[in-house]
């Protein structure tokens, strides 16, 4: 058990059957937050759990979609009843599409749109009245590399994680003196399930995942803790400063080529 610099706190991370939700979750818990894990897939955020109750963690995992604004609500419902406010909103839930605009349909916008953009929308409104009557939340929204810097390939995701990164900007500008925070982390390349998936799509999955790994200066692609490090500092009472950011942690891809 590590330090304790979310003790009492009470989280919630979206996308936290796998990947970066999950180790997340997992660090949150370690740090003394009772951790709310939601996922889409219930049996994934249940093994979260389980992980982190074997460590001697505090957390329940719940089942929603966060494209679904109804569903959304009543996990705030839940929340609220349960623990009685919510410190720490992490929306990190967000799937992927490869293609530029010649191979991105309509649909391939929509989808994206719903879970990158309606989904972060949706959690946030779900939870953000309740914060301001406390007058104390932080909402941290998983954008991307993507959201920041065009990535080749990648029309529909760049779109909607651009969108994340306005989405947090407004909401940390409109709120800051209601006592809310909102940050969004702009992760390079991370190696979770979500870039396995991504790989499969290449002709030679190998050689793009050493294409992958070499956009990023340090030439490797992040670990999943790295990025749940940057999300326990923005988290904690350290970074009482910081609002409306995009904390890049991209292994140095945007600082040049
Ligand atoms: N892995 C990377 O290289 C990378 C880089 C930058 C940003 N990101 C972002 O980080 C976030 C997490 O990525 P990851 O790599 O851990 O992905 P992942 O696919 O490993 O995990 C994503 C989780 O989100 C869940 N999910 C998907 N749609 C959902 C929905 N509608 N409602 C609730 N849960 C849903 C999935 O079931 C899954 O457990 C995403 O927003 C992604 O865009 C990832």
């Amino acid at each position: 058990m590590q330090g304790r610099r979310l003790e009492g706190k009470t989280t919630l991370v979206t996308g936290a059957g796998s990947g970066i939700g999950a180790a997340i979750s997992r660090r949150f818990a370690e740090e003394g937050a009772f951790v709310f894990v939601l996922d889409i897939d219930l049996s994934s955020a249940e093994s979260t759990v389980e992980t982190i109750r074997g460590q001697g963690g505090d957390s329940v995992a719940v089942a929603a979609d966060v494209a679904e604004s109804g569903q959304c609500d009543q996990i705030r419902d839940q929340v609220l009843q349960q623990r009685g406010a919510l410190d720490v909103l992490v929306s990190n839930a967000g799937i992927g599409h490869v293609g530029t605009l010649l191979q991105t349909e309509g649909s391939d916008m929509d989808r994206l749109y719903r879970v990158n953009v309606r989904g972060v929308f949706n959690m946030a409104k779900a939870f953000l009245a309740s914060m301001i009557e406390r007058g104390s939340g932080h909402i941290i929204n998983m954008a991307s590399i993507g959201g920041v810097v065009a990535v080749r390939d990648r029309l529909a995701y760049c779109t909607s994680k651009f969108a994340v990164v306005g989405l947090t900007k407004s909401i940390a500008l409109d709120h800051a003196r209601q006592g809310i925070r909102c940050n969004c982390i702009c992760p390079g390349r991370v190696e979770t399930p979500f870039v396995t998936a991504r790989l499969k799509e290449y002709p030679d999955p190998e050689a793009a995942y050493r294409e992958m790994a070499s956009t990023q200066a340090l030439g490797r692609m992040a670990k999943p803790e790295e990025i749940a490090s940057a999300a326990l500092y923005l988290a904690s009472d350290e970074s009482a400063f910081v609002t409306g950011t995009e904390f890049l942690i991209d292994g140095g891809w945007s600082a040049g080529k």
